[in-house]
């Protein structure tokens, strides 16, 4: 398999979003079929399903990390807020929570590294996948600790989301510089993001002090992702954590 060629040996993988605690049928695929229109329905009522592409790559933003599906019902749970919202997405990999944020009604900003080019095509192609229109979205390259020109014209965002970015302890102080500055920028936003326990050792609570932030921990049991086969997927609920930021 060519490294990067988005058009050869994938999944589709569905999410299901819903207010139910019940264990979902996992459902996956190799098939690109559009949303059927039953699957369309979304967000007007109690479920969205959401495609999602992915590529077992060495790239670590082609495939689903644990944490989206819990930050997802999280947004999920929070989906009336988002409404005409700006959301702007770090390390987006493949996309799913700005599509379920579109989905939602929120204009989404999609970003990752310039270093990773490849996630922005299955990105892309996961937006077109849910039928997301190319109005409510955009994919912008946002590395993290740089300040770009775009940050800074930017008008306004509301939400900063983030799955799994914190996952490499060298990249934490470039994550929060970035939060911070989005934070300032935007003084009524607030950041969500999910993290995977991965080692007792790692802590950013002198990171939060140093760049004067706060987080407040969301227990999963507030929002019923205490509990594996979160939105439909056996990946790891329980080790995941939900922060919101403000
Ligand atoms: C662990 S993956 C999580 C992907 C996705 N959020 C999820 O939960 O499925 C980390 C993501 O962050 C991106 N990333 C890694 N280093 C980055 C950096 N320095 N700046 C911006 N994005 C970065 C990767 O390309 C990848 O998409």
């Amino acid at each position: 398999m060519a490294a990067h060629d988005v058009s050869v040996e994938h999944s589709i993988k569905n999410f299901h979003f819903t207010d139910e605690t019940g264990i979902i049928e996992l459902s996956c695929s190799s098939s690109d079929s559009l949303l059927s229109e039953s699957e369309q329905h979304v967000c007007s009522n109690n479920c969205a399903t959401i495609k999602v592409k992915e590529i077992l790559d060495p790239s670590f933003g082609m495939y689903v990390w644990p944490c989206a599906p819990v930050l997802g019902k999280y947004i999920w749970y929070n989906r009336n807020r988002l409404k005409d919202k700006i959301t702007l997405e770090l390390g987006s990999g493949t996309g799913l929570i700005s599509a379920l944020a579109a989905k939602c009604g929120a204009h989404a900003i999609i970003t990752d590294s310039q270093k990773y080019r490849p996630v922005f095509k299955i990105a892309e192609n996961n937006m077109e996948l849910n039928n997301i229109e190319k109005k409510n979205y955009e994919i912008k390259e946002l590395t993290w600790g740089y300040i770009s020109s775009y940050m800074i014209k930017n008008e306004k965002i509301d939400f900063i989301l983030g799955s799994d970015v914190f996952y490499c302890p060298n990249d934490f102080e470039d994550i929060i510089v970035t939060v911070s500055f989005l934070l300032k920028k935007n003084a009524d936003a607030e950041f969500w993001c999910a993290y995977e326990h991965r080692c007792s050792d790692w802590n950013i609570d002198h990171l939060l002090e140093k760049w004067n932030l706060s987080c407040k921990n969301v227990p999963l049991e507030d929002f019923d992702a205490d509990c594996f086969n979160v939105a439909g997927h056996d990946l790891p609920g329980p080790s995941c954590c939900c922060r919101r930021w403000a």
